[in-house]
């Protein structure tokens, strides 16, 4: 088979490494990939926004499975345009991609189909917003409801705050035209858990889970980024908690979506809050999280060419999903001030300490190929997974590896997975 991956962060370089172990597949693409794709997949140089551009090409390169990584082609609609060409393509049409382009219909869906989930207003005017905080209890969350890129969301401890925050939202716009619509919601306290899942328009299956490390700085402190790092699995999501999220969430996901006729095919990320009156959602994405893809594909058994396939078809009965006994760790390193102001274009050194090491994986996330050299070219720079027997050995070996990789501005949080101490 001949495979194109759409994107080029670490997730893709996750998802290219897996899906170049296929037995199925013998040619792998990957626009606009990086530096480190690379070396599994020939990199091809399309905007992951164009989308003509992508099925041209895969029309022209008789391409028979196209991978959607990146949340806004799919919310933009890229899988109906593969579609219309007769192209086969793995993830969400753009119908039901809204489930992460719009946080208002999420929690509508949530609300009509009995999901639980926490507490929430839309609104649309900034007037009307700031009316409402007026009798709110803090601290009190504010949605942006379109894609903000993860930092559309503000966790408000007061009034002054909170009304501050919908200025910047409605008013400022900070995040753009994603700031029409805002979600007002209760604030919940527990564990976060992501849970990555299977979707074939009809059935679901969830793959091990992950716990993201969102916050820029140690003890949570900082920006909220696109996430620090991850384990897999999450000692809180216990089989107790599967069972009901199986059932109380999944499942009743995709019977809402089809019911409202938005199959939804693809992948499902699913955010938990595990909070004392059980698991809540937080929220819904429409593809593989980033950096979890990175914890959680090494340490998949399948062919993953065959659950994509499964998919698509309609016959994800036809699956067992196997994980290994095992945990992950993935530590960030990411270029010092990401989220906000950082230089790029640092030459990276030690990535060939990788090389051969079963259980250590480096994974490109903002890199970048100049002559000889890889440099540093994004607030990302690299994901360090390692693999081993339980998380504290996981750990340990990723936080080692850490220590092989060398670049000028070279940021990383030091307390990734510190929570599984409390386990
Ligand atoms: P989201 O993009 O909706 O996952 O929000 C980003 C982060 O904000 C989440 O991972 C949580 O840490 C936090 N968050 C979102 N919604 C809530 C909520 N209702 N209560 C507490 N924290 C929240
Ligand atoms: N790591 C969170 C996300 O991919 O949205």
């Amino acid at each position: 088979m001949r495979v194109l991956i759409i994107g080029g962060g670490g997730r893709e370089h996750a998802i290219a490494r897996k899906v170049s172990q296929s037995k199925k597949v013998d040619k792998l693409y990957c626009a606009p990939g990086n530096a480190g794709i690379a070396g599994c997949a020939e990199c091809v140089d399309i905007a992951v926004s164009d989308f003509t551009g992508l099925a041209d090409f895969a029309v022209k390169e008789r391409i028979d499975l196209t991978v959607v990584g990146p949340d806004d082609p799919l919310v933009g609609g890229v899988v109906d345009v593969f579609e219309q060409r007769g192209l086969r393509v793995f993830g969400p049409r753009k119908n039901a991609a809204i489930i992460e382009g719009s946080k208002a219909f999420s929690k509508d869906l949530m609300k009509k189909y009995n999901i639980p989930s926490a507490a929430y207003e839309t609104f649309e005017s900034s007037k009307d917003a700031i009316e409402y905080l007026k009798s709110s209890k803090y601290p009190i969350v504010l949605k942006a409801d379109g894609l903000a890129l993860g930092k559309g969301v503000l966790i408000c401890n007061s009034y002054e705050e909170a009304v501050n925050g919908v200025k910047q939202i409605m008013e400022d716009k900070q995040f753009g035209s994603a700031g029409d619509r805002l979600v007002i919601e209760e604030f919940m306290t527990g564990r976060e858990v992501s849970v990555l899942a299977f979707c074939d328009g009809t059935r679901v299956l969830p793959m091990t889970s992950a716990q993201d490390h969102k916050r820029a700085k140690d003890n949570d402190q900082g920006l909220n980024t696109g996430g620090m790092g991850t384990f897999s699995p999450s000692p809180f999501y216990t089989k107790e908690v599967d069972e009901f999220c199986r059932k109380m969430v999944y499942q009743p996901t995709m019977d809402a979506m089809k019911a409202e006729g938005r199959d939804f095919i693809g992948i499902l990320f699913v955010g938990l809050m595990l909070t004392k009156d059980g698991p809540k959602v937080l929220e819904y994405n429409a593809r593989f999280g980033d950096p979890e893809t990175q914890v959680v594909l090494p340490r998949m058994k399948n062919d993953i060419v065959d659950v994509f396939e499964a998919c698509i078809d309609g016959k994800l009965n036809s699956i067992k999903l196997e994980f290994e006994d095992n945990a992950a760790v993935c530590v960030v390193l990411a270029s010092e001030g990401y989220p906000e102001h950082y230089e790029k274009g640092f030459a990276i050194k030690g990535l060939e300490a990788f090389d051969g090491k079963e259980d250590y994986f480096v994974f490109h996330a903002g890199t970048k190929q100049s002559g000889n050299e890889i440099l540093t070219n994004g607030g990302r720079v690299l994901g360090i997974t390692a693999t081993g027997k339980d998380l504290k050995e996981a750990r340990k070996k990723a936080y080692e590896a850490t220590g092989w990789i060398d670049f000028a501005n070279k940021y990383m949080r030091n307390d990734i997975g510190k929570a599984i101490d409390e386990a």
